[in-house]
């Protein structure tokens, strides 16, 4: 049987800066699209912030929210306590759907990305050209580790700053 691959999605300033604590602090429809194409029928393994920011359920996808507060519930969300029982919900969702897709997708925000992209195998970035003065940050990666591929650059257009996107692959391949 083959393994299950978790994959970091997240979009991140130059100076690593992922939001303000409480959403995004740019507008990229354009990477939201691709957000969506590369989650679909994943499930999504987030903070309770980021369920909070997002504000429901996203469709053709399941969101599983860590918290540590046992007795939290929402509509549409899997609440875990921990990254073990939220990959453990993760796989078991995507045993009940075809079995086709192996990606459990690490969705964020700053404290779950630093939880778990220690597990990750593959990180799906998007590497915006701003420096947001302060917010949340991403995790620090070494070069030691990850093989980095740019797969396409946007040049500025209007409001909306140059953005590339970016594949990293672990050297050594992990699974969870
Ligand atoms: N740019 C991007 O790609 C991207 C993606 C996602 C989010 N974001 C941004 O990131 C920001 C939010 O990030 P954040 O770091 O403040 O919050 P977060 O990681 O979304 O959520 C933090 C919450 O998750 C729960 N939690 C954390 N570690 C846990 C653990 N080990 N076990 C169980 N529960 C745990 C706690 O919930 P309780 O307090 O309920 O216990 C904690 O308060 C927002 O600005 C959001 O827009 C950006």
């Amino acid at each position: 049987m083959t393994s299950f691959e978790l994959v970091c999605v997240v979009a991140m300033a130059q100076n690593r800066v992922i939001g303000d604590g409480s959403g995004l602090v740019w507008h990229l429809p354009d990477d939201l699209k691709r957000v969506k194409a590369l989650t679909m029928g994943c499930p999504l393994i987030m903070g309770r912030k980021t369920w909070e920011s997002i504000g429901r359920a996203l469709p053709g996808r399941a969101s599983i929210v860590m918290t540590r507060d046992k007795s939290w519930q929402a509509k549409g969300a899997i609440a875990v306590t921990s990254l073990d029982s939220a990959i453990k919900a993760g796989k078991d969702w995507l045993t009940e759907q075809d079995g086709s897709e192996r990606r459990l997708i690490l969705f964020g925000g700053g404290q779950i990305y630093a939880d778990g992209l220690s597990r990750c195998n593959k990180i799906e970035m998007t590497l915006i050209d701003v420096t947001p003065d302060q917010g949340v940050l991403f995790p620090k990666t070494s070069p030691m580790d990850w093989d980095d591929r740019c797969l396409e650059t946007h040049v500025k257009t209007g409001d909306v700053p140059t953005f590339r996107y970016q594949r990293m692959t672990r050297k050594v391949p992990i699974f969870v």
